[in-house]
């Protein structure tokens, strides 16, 4: 049996909210047959960001990053199903724009590395480790998926 219940956290960065693409993003989560587990909107403080972006303290773009993920609201979502890191990370495309094929996320509606609208995890353990982070374990919503009878 394959593994139906892969979790990963995709957020919608806040350009992607203010250029009016949420509806879109999560269209093409829904329309891939993901299952999704919990979704809110959110104002992010600064240690909250720096926590989830700790990996890349170091980096000459995080001060640059953190600000830009603090200048507006952000969709935190999590979903669920077959593959859902690296189909996730591959709906997404590549992290620069430039890089990003068509019919990709990043590949459709952005530019620049700086505002590439979205994020979602790399692996399954900074999938954990993120979805614990923006979630508390009673928003991760369990029910019924009944799209799964025709997905697996
Ligand atoms: P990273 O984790 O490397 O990419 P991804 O989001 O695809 O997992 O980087 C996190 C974010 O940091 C990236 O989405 C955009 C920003 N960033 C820059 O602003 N400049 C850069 O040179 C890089 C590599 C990333």
């Amino acid at each position: 049996m394959p593994n139906t219940s892969e979790r990963t956290f995709i957020a919608i960065k806040p350009d992607g909210v203010q250029r009016n693409l949420v509806g879109k993003i999560i269209q093409r989560f829904e329309e891939r047959g993901y299952k999704l587990v919990a979704l809110k909107l959110v104002q992010a403080s600064k240690n909250h960001l720096e926590v989830h972006y700790q990996d890349l303290k170091e980096k000459p773009f995080f001060p640059g990053l953190i600000k830009y993920m603090q200048s507006g609201p952000i969709v935190a979502m999590v979903w669920e199903g077959l593959d859902a890191v690296r189909q996730g990370r591959a709906m997404l495309g590549a992290t620069n724009p430039l890089d990003s094929n068509a019919g990709t996320i990043r590949g459709d509606y952005c530019i620049q590395t700086g505002r590439n609208i979205c994020h979602g995890s790399d692996s399954v353990d900074s999938a954990n480790r993120e979805i614990s982070h923006w979630f508390k374990q009673d928003e991760l919503v369990d029910y019924e998926f009944a799209n799964k009878v025709w997905l697996y």
